[in-house]
């Protein structure tokens, strides 16, 4: 394989010096402005690498600043570098898939949402370019991290939590409750502002991690804090899948805190995984196919449910194609 070294980096759009840069050069690409935290950018794309002084002055003191992201980039000709924003990527599911399109600069550019500053120091953020601080039922809030994206991985989620006070020695269940936000606030008004932003500025593809169990309306997860956090999630998904934006919707089992690339995935349709016994899934499998469903075409405008068999249960998935190819559903 043919292999160049491409230098994508990340300029000052009012940079006086572009001008000249750009007629001599290079080209801007389609992606060619948009914003990073609070600051104007214009995306320029090299694929061969003779000697540019400006060029290689400019790119000096871009990485002279916090701000201005450069990303050197060794990639196949021809490649197609994505900029993929990862909401809720203080999350469990989310920081892992924030964290394994950071570790494919080759293929990405990461970035992560997360609700808060707390939130970002909480995971080693404050270094971390790529991580902007937004609000999802804030849209003002989120236009930052989605300005000049290609694709939105939404892992944002309503969190029950028991209500203050229930000791867990005295037996019984705990009162639930949504102390971030409700399921309708979150999964419904907020995951709808993601996909209104995105098709905005006019991503290419939205994966959404959504939950099975919401073809049942009598789910037990709807009772918790009177949330009914499946209908709203499936609302959105409907929303979604209704935008005209090319998307994949993966409804993921049970959460599992769990080494990933080591159990055989199941795809499903309509909830039947859950009447077997396996219907869970480690959150760095879903992370993981979410990040496959950028790259492969058959992903797209598809919605699964997705479990895993047990660990030395049949054999490790790596053909990502095949499982989405294996999915007819478009909803
Ligand atoms: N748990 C399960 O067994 C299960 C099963 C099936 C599917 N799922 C789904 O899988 C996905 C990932 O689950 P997870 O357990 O890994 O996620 P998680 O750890 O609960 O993370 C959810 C994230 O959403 C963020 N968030 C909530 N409201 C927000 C807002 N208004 N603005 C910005 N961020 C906001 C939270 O930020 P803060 O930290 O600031 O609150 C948190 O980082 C979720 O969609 C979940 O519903 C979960």
């Amino acid at each position: 394989m043919a292999v160049t070294t491409s230098l994508v980096t990340f300029l000052p759009a009012k940079s006086p010096c572009l001008p000249s840069v750009h007629s001599s050069l290079f080209s801007f690409s389609k992606k060619s402005s948009f914003c990073i935290k609070d600051k104007s950018f214009s995306l320029l794309h090299q694929t061969s690498l003779p000697a540019f002084p400006h060029y290689v002055s400019l790119g000096h003191r871009a990485s002279t600043s916090r701000r201005i992201c450069r990303v050197q980039a060794m990639a196949a000709e021809g490649s197609d570098v994505k900029i993929v924003l990862v909401t809720g990527a203080g999350g469990r599911t989310g920081r892992l898939a924030y964290e394994r399109l950071k570790q494919r600069p080759e293929q990405f550019v990461a970035r992560g949402l997360v609700r808060t500053e707390e939130g970002k120091a909480a995971i080693g953020g404050d270094d971390d370019d790529g991580l902007f601080v937004g609000d999802i039922t804030k849209p003002e809030s989120l236009k930052p991290a989605i300005a000049g994206i290609d694709a939105l991985i939404i892992l944002t989620s309503a969190v029950p939590k028991p209500k203050p006070g229930f000791d867990p020695s005295t037996g019984g269940r705990p009162d639930f409750y949504f102390p971030g936000g409700t399921p309708e606030e979150v999964d419904w008004i907020g995951q709808k502002a993601q996909i209104d932003a995105a098709k905005a500025a006019g991503v290419k593809q939205i994966v959404l991690i959504g939950s099975m169990g919401g073809t049942d309306e009598a789910n037990p997860l709807n009772k918790l804090g009177n949330g009914n956090i499946l209908i709203w999630k499936r609302k959105a998904e409907q929303y979604l899948a209704d935008s005209g934006v090319p998307y994949t919707i993966i409804r993921a089992g049970g959460l599992q805190d769990k080494d990933g690339g080591v159990r055989e995935l199941l795809v499903g349709v309509n909830d039947e995984i859950l009447k077997t016994e396996q219907r869970t899934i480690s959150r760095a499998d879903v992370a993981e196919v979410a990040i496959q469903a950028l790259l492969i075409e058959e992903a797209k405008n598809k919605a699964l449910d997705l479990a895993s068999k047990a660990e030395g249960e049949g054999t490790p998935t790596t053909d990502f194609k095949a499982l989405f190819s294996s999915v007819t559903t478009r909803f």
